[in-house]
């Protein structure tokens, strides 16, 4: 246990948080929505430069909330992937710019770590549990039998579940990011528009999200061309029976073959009032744990990346100055760097 300062800035949202032996001192997040809205969407280049005029001024009400200085930190830890690499980039800076001038040890972070951990500021994580993390960036299954043990057993072949919810919000004319709308919609609506499920009868853990994205986009553009109007509410459920039901049929067939003792939801989309409720059914049916994160902890904070940096300062996986970002890290390989 020790005192941690933990840097996220792998999308649109410029974080620090600071632990001391677990006890979350300060989580301050700045977000770029608002900004990227306009866009419908993240753009890249504007997240990098909003990273880099934001992270002293977080940084520094970190500290003052938690009434910490650099000197008195253990070490710095950041996320180092997955994400978009010029945001990643300001973010790693910091960090090294802190641990090369205080000599302190750098611990690089994997993001997905991050938002399955987040659940341990709720309670325990129990094995052999299957993690579902579920964001604008990221769509994967993994399993764990064991602290910082990860195995992959699906995700998503093209795009994300939160890409492919903004992209439908978009279509629909609704505001980024998407998901909140098209939740909030779907509870006005019914299923009637017909939309394929993706990868059906094919035996994998998998997700795809780009078809059903593509399927939206061409139901709409073809309502419009005959002068019929979009049933908004019912598009948003219809979609959204499909893209969580996806999900579900996953979660389903891993509790039966892994045998876990919990699932665990993470990432943006674990936000999902409709996937929360279909997984809790599912917990009470097969008599399995869900774990759900406390809201505030869904979409991104350097909060889920100190608590992942805690574990890995005991183990003292810390990494030289020299390392880089790595936007296309794999969970399993959180340990090499
Ligand atoms: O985890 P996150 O903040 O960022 C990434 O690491 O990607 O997730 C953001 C994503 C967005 O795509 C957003 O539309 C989605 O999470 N999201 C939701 C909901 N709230 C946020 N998707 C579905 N339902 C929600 N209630």
């Amino acid at each position: 246990m020790a005192l941690i300062l933990a840097i996220e800035s792998s999308c649109d949202e410029t974080a620090v948080a600071i632990t001391r032996d677990g006890e979350l001192l300060s989580n301050i997040v700045s977000t770029q929505i608002e900004v990227h809205r306009k866009y419908g969407g993240v753009m890249p280049e504007i997240a990098s430069r909003l990273h880099a005029e934001n992270i002293s001024v977080v940084l520094h009400e970190a500290l003052e909330k938690a009434n910490v200085k650099l000197e008195d930190i253990d070490a710095v830890a950041v996320t180092r992937g997955p994400g978009l690499i010029g945001a990643l980039h300001v973010g790693l800076q910091a960090a090294k710019t802190i641990a090369m001038l205080y000599n302190k040890p750098l611990i690089p972070v994997h993001h997905l770590c991050g938002h399955i951990y987040a659940n341990e500021y709720n309670e325990k994580l129990e094995f052999p549990l299957l993690a579902v993390v579920v964001s604008g960036g990221n769509s994967e299954l993994i399993i764990m039998k064991d602290h910082l043990s990860f195995e992959v057993i699906g995700e998503t072949r093209d795009d994300a579940i939160g890409e492919c919810y903004d992209k439908v919000a978009r279509v629909l004319g609704l505001p980024y990011p998407g998901g909140v709308p098209i939740d909030k919609l779907s509870k006005e609506g019914e299923h009637t528009y017909n939309l394929p499920t993706p990868l059906k009868g094919e035996h994998t853990y998998d997700l795809s999200y780009s078809g059903l994205k593509t399927n939206v986009i061409n139901l709409v553009h073809n309502l419009e061309q005959k002068g019929e109007k979009v049933n908004v509410p019912n598009m948003c459920k219809s979609f959204q029976d499909v893209a969580v039901g996806l999900v579900i049929d996953r979660i389903k067939k891993a509790i039966e073959e892994y045998e876990v003792k919990e699932v665990v939801l993470g990432g943006g989309v674990s936000a999902n009032s409709y996937l929360r409720e279909e997984v809790s059914k599912l917990g009470e049916k097969t008599r399995t744990k869900i774990v759900i994160p406390p809201l505030w902890c869904t979409t991104d904070n350097g909060a889920m990346i100190a608590k992942v940096a805690e574990r890995l300062y005991d183990r003292k996986l810390f990494a030289p100055l020299t390392i880089s970002v790595d936007p296309n890290w794999r969970i399993e390989d959180y340990d090499k760097f």
